[in-house]
C-alpha cells in the first residue's frame, strides 16, 4: 500500500463560527491567520489576493455567504432573503476569472432558496460540503493523474494549482504530491511566475512543508529548460475552462503549453468540475483580469523600473484545447479534448 502525504497547509478554516483565512499576500517570511466577520472583508480579502486560487476562492465565497445569512438573518428574520441577494452580486463581482466563485455563489443561492424558518445551521452545512466536496475531488484526481504518468516523471509546474489554492491538498499539487508518493514523479520544477510569484512564494513553500523537493526557474527558463529534455510533463490547474476544453489558467500557461508541444513534453490540466463553465463556448469569451500596474512595477515596495514606466498587467491568459494533452477532473480524465468531450464527461 503506498504512503499518503497528509496536507499540511490550510488555506480557509471554518473555526468557533468564524471564517479564517491564511494570508497568502506574506507568504513564505509569516504565516499569518486573518478573522473575516463581514461581507465586506471577505470581498477585500479575495480581490487583494489575501485568499487567492480559484477553488480556494469558491470555498471562500461559500463561507462568506454563511457570514452574510447570519447578518440578513439577524437584521431581518422574515424579508433576509430580498436582502441577501445585492450581497451575493457583490461577492460575485471581487474577482473576474475564476468561476468557482460564481459556481460556489450560484450553488448556495439554490440552498437559500429551499430554506424555510431559521437557515444559518442548513447554510452551514452546505458550505461545509463545497469544502469537503472540493478536497475529496482533489485526493481522487490526484491518485488519477498519477496514474496517467510514467515511472520517474520529471514535472513543471506553474503558479501555485496547491493545497493554498483550493480546500486543500491541490490540483496540479494533488498530483504532485500523489505522484511522488507512487514514484511516479521524480522531480518538480517550478515557475517562480512574474509578477506576483505564487510560484516561487507559495508552490516552493508548501512542497517544501511537504518534503517535496522542488527546484525553481525564472519563467523565462521554461523553453530553454523543454529543449535541453528536463521535462516529460507541464501540469497545471484551471481558473475556467470553456465547453471547447479551452483553458484560463495563470499568465504564462499559455506560452509553456506551446514550448511544451514545440519541444515534446506532455502539457495536463487537473481540475475540478466547478471550474468547467459550460455557458462559455470557447476561451474567447473567458473575462481576463487585468490588475494593478504596480503589482509589475515594484517588489515589495522597491521600484524595479524608472519612475513614470507604465506597464500592463493581465494576470490570467487561455491556453487552446488543441494544446492539451489531457484535463484530469474528479469525474474522469479527458485526453486530447475537443468540442463534446467535456459535455460527454458532465454527463457520465
Ligand atoms: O491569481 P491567482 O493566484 O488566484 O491565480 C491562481 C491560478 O492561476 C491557479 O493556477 C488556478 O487558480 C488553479 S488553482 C487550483
Amino acid at each position: 500500500m503506498t504512503k499518503q502525504i497528509e496536507h499540511k497547509v490550510k488555506a480557509v478554516v471554518w473555526r468557533n463560527d468564524e471564517l479564517v483565512l491564511l494570508d497568502q499576500r506574506l507568504l513564505p517570511e509569516k504565516e499569518q491567520y486573518v478573522e473575516i466577520r463581514s461581507l465586506e472583508q471577505a470581498i477585500e480579502a479575495i480581490s487583494s489576493m489575501l485568499v487567492r486560487g480559484a477553488p480556494a476562492i469558491g470555498v471562500t465565497a461559500a463561507y462568506t455567504t454563511v457570514l452574510a445569512t447570519q447578518a440578513r438573518y439577524a437584521e431581518n428574520r422574515s424579508g433576509w432573503k430580498g436582502l441577501i441577494e445585492a450581497d451575493l452580486e457583490k461577492l460575485a463581482l471581487a474577482r473576474p476569472t475564476a468561476v468557482n466563485l460564481t459556481w460556489a455563489i450560484d450553488r448556495m443561492r439554490r440552498c437559500i432558496e429551499r430554506t424555510s424558518g431559521d437557515p444559518r445551521a442548513i447554510v452551514l452545512e452546505e458550505a461545509k460540503s463545497i469544502h469537503a466536496e472540493d478536497i475529496a475531488a482533489n485526493v481522487h484526481m490526484g491518485s488519477l493523474g498519477a496514474q496517467y504518468l510514467q515511472q520517474s516523471s520529471r514535472v513543471l509546474t506553474h503558479c501555485n494549482a496547491g493545497a493554498l489554492a483550493t480546500g486543500g491538498y491541490g490540483t496540479a499539487l494533488g498530483v504532485v504530491r500523489a505522484g511522488f508518493t507512487a514514484g511516479k514523479v521524480a522531480s518538480v520544477y517550478a515557475d517562480e511566475t512574474r509578477p506576483w510569484l505564487q510560484g516561487a512564494r507559495l508552490t516552493a513553500w508548501e512542497l517544501n512543508k511537504d518534503g517535496i523537493p522542488v527546484t525553481l526557474i525564472p519563467d523565462s527558463a521554461a523553453a530553454h529548460l523543454m529543449k535541453q529534455k528536463c521535462f516529460d510533463w507541464v501540469i497545471v490547474g484551471a481558473d475556467r475552462i470553456a465547453a471547447n476544453g479551452d483553458v484560463a489558467n495563470k499568465i504564462g500557461t499559455y506560452s509553456l503549453a506551446v514550448n511544451a508541444r514545440h519541444h515534446g513534453v506532455r502539457f495536463m490540466v487537473v481540475a475540478p468540475t466547478s471550474t468547467i463553465d459550460m455557458t462559455i463556448p470557447s476561451g474567447e469569451q473567458i473575462p481576463i483580469e487585468i490588475r494593478d500596474a504596480s503589482e509589475v512595477l515594484t517588489m515589495a515596495g522597491v521600484n524595479l523600473s524608472p519612475l513614470g514606466v507604465s506597464a500592463v498587467n493581465p494576470v490570467f491568459d487561455v491556453t487552446p484545447a488543441e494544446l492539451i494533452d489531457v484535463i484530469v477532473t474528479e469525474k474522469g480524465i479527458v485526453e486530447r479534448p475537443q468540442k463534446g468531450s467535456l459535455e460527454r464527461l458532465l454527463n457520465r
